[in-house]
């Protein structure tokens, strides 16, 4: 797949450690944690969400960025070493929008509409109170952005040594609050039926798609969840889901990252079919990695026999950083445990040290 030997189906799912320094450089620990995961056999990792660019993109402090050629050049420890053991890399890029709480480039938010987000910042990651209520883009801002994911794209793949680029468009940042109905009240071309509001996911998509080798996957991650809004659902239900998956394809995706809180669950009340199954059936052939609460084992093997390319594990993840080798050898995982990532979610020297032995 993606011209890539994979020697299994196990990836690792994106999550932010706010890790990096208050510059946005990768820190050794960072470069320790990765490498811990393809010492323990993930075929792919996929890294936390980066910010592409200087402008509104940053939702975190101690974020990492692929924003500039040193950042990217900076990657380059982790993408060797996680090679070194024989895995691939995606870089995540995320651009926060209207959820950004931690952005040294800028003093405001920017989102579709001036519409304050649902929810409190995320204190895990250093945020306090309410969200601030973003200004709503230019059409000059919304370019500026998407050559912020182009520009990323191409450092990822020329100066930092990764292997692809996944779009973070779930999870309610910035392209997911164009998606969505209630954040994105605008009444030009980019907004109003699903089909407008898909229409950044897709821009995006096709314009870092044409500006790297076509060899080089470019995938998409998408979810009806957020990290304010846990329990959203596309209110057109599978006729959403229908236009969103085709638009996603017919962009050029080259996989689509389908993610859930329990990826088996039926997507929508009243029908029986996930998210997953759905975009199965609209996406085409594009690849698609499923992920959430699929450290269950059996759902997991599911999901493959499904037809699902990958499945990516989170939480399984952290407390199994050798979950490839552990389920080879036939032996038990660990159960996850939520207080490593209090009362910061940043990498902790107990988890390291679980990684090295
Ligand atoms: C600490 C932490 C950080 C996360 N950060 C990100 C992120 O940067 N980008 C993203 O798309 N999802 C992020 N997620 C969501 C995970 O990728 C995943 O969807 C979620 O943990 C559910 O999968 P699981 O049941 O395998 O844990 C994060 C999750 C956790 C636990």
């Amino acid at each position: 797949m993606w011209g890539m030997s994979l020697p299994n189906r196990l990836a690792v799912a994106p999550m932010s450690r706010v890790t990096a320094t208050p510059d946005g450089y990768p820190s050794q620990r960072m470069v320790r944690y990765y490498e811990g995961f393809a010492r323990g056999g993930f075929a792919l990792l996929i890294t936390e969400g980066i910010y592409p660019d200087k402008s509104f993109s940053q939702g975190y402090f101690n974020q990492p960025g692929l924003a500039d050629d040193d950042q990217a050049k900076a990657w380059r420890p982790i993408t060797d070493n996680i090679h070194r053991h024989g895995s691939r890399v995606f870089a995540q890029l995320m651009h926060a929008g209207a959820l950004s709480q931690g952005n040294p480039h800028r003093s405001h938010t920017v989102g579709p509409s001036a519409i304050s987000p649902n929810g409190t910042q995320l204190t895990f990651y250093k945020g306090v109170g309410q969200y601030p209520t973003p200004v709503a883009m230019t059409s000059g801002q919304i370019d500026e952005a998407i050559g912020g994911f182009v520009q990323a794209t191409v450092r990822a793949a020329t100066l930092a040594g990764f292997d692809g680029v996944e779009i973070h468009g779930a999870n309610g940042y910035l392209l997911d609050q164009f998606l969505t109905e209630t954040s994105n009240q605008r009444a030009d071309e980019w907004g109003g039926h699903v089909i407008k509001r898909v229409r950044l996911l897709t821009e995006t998509i096709s314009r870092v798609r044409a500006a790297v080798d076509q060899r080089f996957p470019v995938g998409v991650r998408i979810s009806q969840g957020k990290v304010n809004d846990f329990h959203a659902k596309w209110p057109g239900g599978e006729d959403d889901a229908a236009v969103i998956f085709r638009a996603l394809a017919k962009a050029g995706a080259d996989f689509i990252h389908v993610t859930e809180y329990e990826a088996w669950r039926p997507a929508f009340d009243g029908a029986d079919t996930s998210l997953v199954a759905l975009a199965k059936r609209y996406a085409g052939d594009v690849p698609l990695i499923a992920n959430g609460g699929l450290h269950d084992l059996q759902r997991a093997a599911h999901m493959v026999k499904q037809g699902v390319a990958m499945v990516a594990m989170g939480r399984g993840a952290l407390a199994n950083p050798d979950m490839p080798s552990l389920i080879a050898s036939g032996r038990a995982l660990r159960p996850f445990d939520a207080s490593i990532l209090g009362p910061i979610a940043d990498i902790k020297e107990s988890e390291l040290t679980l990684r090295h032995g």
